[in-house]
Formats: C-alpha cells, structure tokens, sequence
C-alpha cells in the first residue's frame, strides 16, 4: 500500500504536475536559447579562475557577501545597467535572485494579495499571467500596438479604475523586446507611463528579460532610468544573454521597496557559484559576446520567417522583430492553435498556442508564438513544414505550400 498524501494537502493547490516526458523533437516552445552560444570554454575559464581564488567562501552562506548576493557581481550590473539602460544605482540597489522567476515572486509577494488588480500587457508572458492567476489577482490586460502597450488605453483603464474605486496595484510590463510580441517602447511612451504611474499612485513593474538581445544593440532608455518618483522596480536575468539553466536574475529596486522584499527571500541565499562564474566570466567577455549571440538569433529568425512564408504564405502574418526569440504570428480566425498545438505536438511540433499567453482568448486563439532560438536552423525548416502540414489536415489553411497547391485531406 502506498502513502495516501491526499487528505493532508491543504486547499488551494494548484493542480498536480504531470511528469515530464523530454522535450519534442522541434520544439518551439519555452524561452530556451541557442547552444552553439553558450560560451562554454569562457565559461570553463572563469568558473577555475574564480573557485580557485575564491572557492574556500562557499562554507559561508552568500559567500559572506550578504543576502543581496556576490558584490563583484552586483558591481558589474551596476556598470553595466548605467551604460546599456542609463540606470544610475548602486550595488546596494540590487538583489541577485535565481533567475528572475523567482524575483517575479517576491515583487508580487511583497505588493499583492488576493482580490487585487494589476495591469499589464494584454499579450503577456504566460508566467506572469498564471502567476497573478494563482495569486487571486485580476490582470487587466492593455493592447499593444508596434510600440508596445498603447497608453490611451492604459490611461482609459486606470481612469476606469478610479471610477469603480479599485486601486491597482501596479503596471507589470516587459517594454524592451515584449513576450510574446517582441514590441520595444519608445521612449515618449515610457515618459506617459511614468505619468500615470504617478498621477494613479500605481507602481511601475519593469521585466526587461530581453534587452540586451536588439539586434541594433540600441535600447531605449529603462523606465527605472526614467523614473524620477522611485516608483520603478526593474527585473533584469542573465538567462537569455547568456544561458537559462545558470539560473541568475537581478532585482533592481529602492530600499523603501527593497527592505520589503528581502525578509520574503526565504532560501538562505541563490547559489554563489554562478554568481561568482559570472562575475568573472562578464567583466572580459560579456559586452563581446552579445553581438556574436545577436547575430546567431537574427540568422535564426530569418529562417523561421523564410520557413513560415515558404510553408504558410500569407496565411500566417508576423512582424519582423526588432530582437529577442520569439516570433509571435497570428493564423486565419479559424485555426485554433490549441488544437494545432495538441495535433501538432503528437507529429514531434511543439509550439506556445496564443490562449497561454493573452489575457484576451477571443483575440489570441488564432496566434501562436514560436521560439526560434533553440531548434537549429534545420530543425526550423523541417517543423514549421511539418506544421503547415497538421494546420492544412486540421484546419484546411495553408492551401498551398512550399509553391504547391494542397487539398484538404
Ligand atoms: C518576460 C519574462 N520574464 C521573466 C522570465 C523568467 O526568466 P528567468 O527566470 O530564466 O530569468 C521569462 C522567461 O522566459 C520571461 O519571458
């Protein structure tokens, strides 16, 4: 007999995880990125250097650099925020986290409660989305256009608020190379939302996962830059700069909202190996690899859109992204990209359909977003065919294909 665990669980989990299978074989989904980038040999290099000066500090927790985590890496983000962002902080701003998913967690735990209302990109990272879900937190989510949330909407929005007397708590928002829509906000947009934020008494959540992936290498300035009131809390991960599985995020905020935060990190401190590889392997190398890795993407975005014009034609309708590793691309209204996913996944095609990752399902349930960074440039020519097969058999779109006339089956 085994051990019944059921009737011990408290109300309220989520619901039970499924195990995990392995990856699919083209697999476009999640926010992986591009092996051949990781630099392994520069990384090998800095994790020997840096273990064999250091390494005796691992008996203390956080390497007796406190709770806030490796000071030489605090110091190079501090350099390296102020050059690409214009943030000016210190390194007592910042809080180095395991990935920013977590740091996710500790903002909404130290600003939201169930019954609260946030505001955020209509289109939105299926995380943050599920996060504020679990939380008991209504998302108002705010169309985009090619430059990110509009802000006649948001400010319809907050307005709408103050007149059903509901206070949010704050604007979650990924300006810099949007996910999934890869929008960047310019800078006179930043400006109107710091405005709102201000005149609402709302705080301003900045996720800046993507920005150092432009192609141009050219970003507009960080909200937290702009921000003048202290009403900026800024996210920022080495995951798609430089690998996800390292698991190092940071956590840029003021101490009025910092000292909050940090009694709710409860791990005793994120791991300091990486921490202390990365201080090391980012002072010489950091600011060179990136062109290298901007380029690798753009190649495979290339591909991806090659592909997909090859295989779907019009039929599936994107816009050239300015960066980052998603192609967010809308099919006709009657292709529903849940069922494509799950048609799909069973031929070795896994994709994000658009209802994960949209507070709007009538408006998202044609999309799909699709993660060029990780499959290989072959594996990308072959999936998106093998898709535009499935769509053609489910869906009777795309007709013709690769320049061949197709009938549904
Ligand atoms: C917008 C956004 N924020 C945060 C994350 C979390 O990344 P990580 O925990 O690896 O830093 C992701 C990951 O894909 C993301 O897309």
């Amino acid at each position: 007999m085994t051990f019944d665990f059921t009737p011990l669980l408290p109300a309220g989990l989520p619901p039970a995880a499924v195990r995990w299978t392995g990856l699919a074989k083209y697999n476009f989904t999640g926010g992986n990125n591009d092996a051949d980038e990781v630099p392994v040999d520069d990384l090998i290099a800095a994790a020997t250097a840096s273990l064999r000066r250091e390494g005796r500090n691992l008996a203390t927790y956080n390497v007796a650099n406190g709770p806030q985590g490796y000071r030489p890496l605090r110091e190079f983000l501090v350099t390296k925020l102020k050059r690409d962002a214009g943030i000016d902080c210190t390194a007592d701003d910042i809080l180095l986290v395991s990935g920013s998913s977590p740091g996710l967690d500790l903002v909404n735990g130290a600003l939201l409660t169930r019954g609260d209302t946030v505001i955020c990109e209509k289109d939105n990272y299926q995380s943050s989305l599920t996060r504020f879900a679990k939380l008991g937190v209504t998302a108002i989510g705010i169309p985009l256009d090619k430059d990110g949330m509009r802000m006649d909407a948001l400010a319809a929005a907050l307005a709408d608020c103050k007149a059903r007397g509901v206070q949010p708590k704050m604007i979650y928002t990924i300006p810099t190379v949007q996910n999934p829509t890869a929008t960047i906000m310019p800078e006179a947009r930043r400006a109107e939302m710091l405005r709102l934020s201000e005149q609402y008494g709302v705080a301003v959540f900045e996720d800046d996962c993507y920005s150092d992936l432009i192609w141009s290498g050219q970003r507009p300035p960080a909200l937290y830059a702009m921000g003048k009131a202290g009403n900026v809390i800024h996210i920022g991960t080495f995951s798609k700069s430089i690998a996800p599985a390292l698991r190092v995020g940071f956590l840029v905020a003021p101490w009025s909202i910092m000292s909050r935060i940090l009694p709710l990190k409860t791990d005793a401190g994120s791991g300091s190996i990486e921490q202390m590889l990365l201080a090391e392997y980012c002072g010489p190398h950091f600011a060179a690899h990136l062109p290298t890795l901007r380029k690798a993407l753009r190649k495979k975005v290339e591909t991806l859109m090659e592909s997909l014009n090859e295989q779907f034609g019009t039929v599936a309708e994107f816009e050239d992204p300015k960066g980052g590793i998603f192609l967010w691309v809308k099919l006709p209204d009657n292709v529903d990209t849940m069922k494509l996913y799950q048609a799909a996944l069973k031929e070795g095609v896994a994709i994000n359909p658009g209802n994960e990752w949209s507070t709007d399902k009538a408006h998202s349930h044609s999309r799909l977003r699709l993660c060029f960074a990780s499959p290989t440039h072959e594996q990308i020519r072959e999936g998106v065919a093998i898709l535009a097969e499935v769509c053609r058999r489910e869906f009777g779109v795309p007709t013709r294909s690769a320049n061949v006339e197709r009938r549904r089956a």
